[in-house]
């Protein structure tokens, strides 16, 4: 199968691309590398530097080749961010993602994966969140997947492009060669374990008031690598029907609960201290996982937060710097 991934120098994107590279997929990586790497991109894929602002980019690159699926990674994704420039967030995630769909209906391609979040529920009234949730974004960010994936619904509709929607909780962990390099990082695991390696001072806990076991906020974290196989499994389902799943471990763990284990695995103290919620933050986000389990088999392997943060913390004692300035060399532009 021949498949585009856009985002595939990202984190969650490079790792997909070295599942699909391994299994034997032909794969193009489309990537602006605003936010991920190049040195995060298999050789083994065909990489073109690009932006998906750039329409006629983007249509002659999926012109010049007979593509089976697209795979969309690439896009804004933080929540905060998106709760103070959600103009920014709704013209590119929303803009592109629209024009990238449009391109790959007109260019013949019948299959889109399309990552999308767990935000799509906001504060869910149930947990652990399965997918007849009611979909009530928590923030701008989760409102551009929501539109995309009504996109996709209608594109299935009017086109007869199929499509799975993969909204994921946590993603977080690293495969050997592949981990999280974010500039400037927001996320938890990896700033606690800078924290613990003693390249950040010390870390803010956003809000120790919320209503759970412990006061801090609960989150579903997920292996990238339990991702990365799920999104294979879902590009090899939708041949003939369109899916959407939810993607986490079905474990909650609060801020207090990854401080400690990454004190336990790392060996070292984590210097914090209570601040103030961080706008845009629900209480808990948990996921059920059951019909991605049940009807494609997926199982993680690797999703229980020690192995996560054991996988972080080994990728990022390999990769001090992360991955560095390393810009492509020779590469199709
Ligand atoms: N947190 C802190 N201090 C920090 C960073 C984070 O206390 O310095 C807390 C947050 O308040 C939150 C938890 O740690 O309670 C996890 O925060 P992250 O920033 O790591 O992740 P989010 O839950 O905000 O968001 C992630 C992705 C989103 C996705 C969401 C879905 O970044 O793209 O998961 O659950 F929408």
């Amino acid at each position: 199968m021949n498949v585009l991934v856009t985002g595939g120098a990202g984190y969650i994107g490079s790792v997909v691309v070295e599942v699909l590279v391994e299994r034997g997929y032909r794969v193009t990586v489309f990537d602006d590398l605003s936010q991920g790497h190049f040195a995060a991109v298999s050789p083994a894929a065909t990489f073109h530097e690009g932006s998906l602002a750039d329409r006629s980019a983007v249509d002659g690159l999926l012109a010049s080749d007979r593509f089976d699926a697209v795979m969309h990674f690439a896009s804004k994704s933080l929540v905060g961010e998106s709760m103070s420039d959600p103009f920014l967030y709704f013209s590119q995630n929303v803009g592109y993602g629209i024009g990238l769909i449009e391109s790959a209906t007109k260019n013949g391609v019948k299959r889109f994966v399309l990552s999308s979040t767990a935000n799509l529920f906001g504060e869910a009234e149930r947990m652990p969140i399965d997918e007849s949730e009611r979909v009530a974004p928590g923030s701008p960010y989760g409102e551009t997947k929501h539109v995309l994936e009504r996109v996709l619904h209608w594109a299935e509709v009017c086109c007869g492009m199929r499509s799975a929607c993969l909204r994921y909780f946590n993603a977080a962990g690293a495969t050997t060669t592949l981990g999280e390099d974010h500039d400037p990082e927001t996320h938890l695991i990896p700033i606690v374990l800078d924290v613990a390696a003693g390249r950040r001072a010390n870390l803010k806990i956003f809000g120790n008031d919320y209503a759970t076991a412990d006061g801090t906020c609960v989150r579903d974290y997920i292996h990238v690598a339990d991702l990365a196989t799920a999104h294979v499994a879902a590009l090899d389902a939708i041949s003939d029907r369109s899916v959407r799943f939810n993607l986490g471990s079905g474990t909650g763990s609060s801020v207090l609960d990854v401080i400690r284990t990454v004190e336990e695995v790392t060996g070292r103290t984590v210097d914090c201290e209570f601040a103030p919620r961080r706008h845009g933050d629900p209480a808990v986000l948990i996921a059920s996982s059951d019909a991605i389990r049940r009807e494609l088999g997926w199982q993680p392997g690797r999703s229980d937060l020690r192995t996560i943060i054991e996988d972080a913390w080994a990728w990022r004692s390999r990769h001090p710097d992360g991955y560095g300035n390393q810009r492509p060399l020779d590469v199709v532009t």
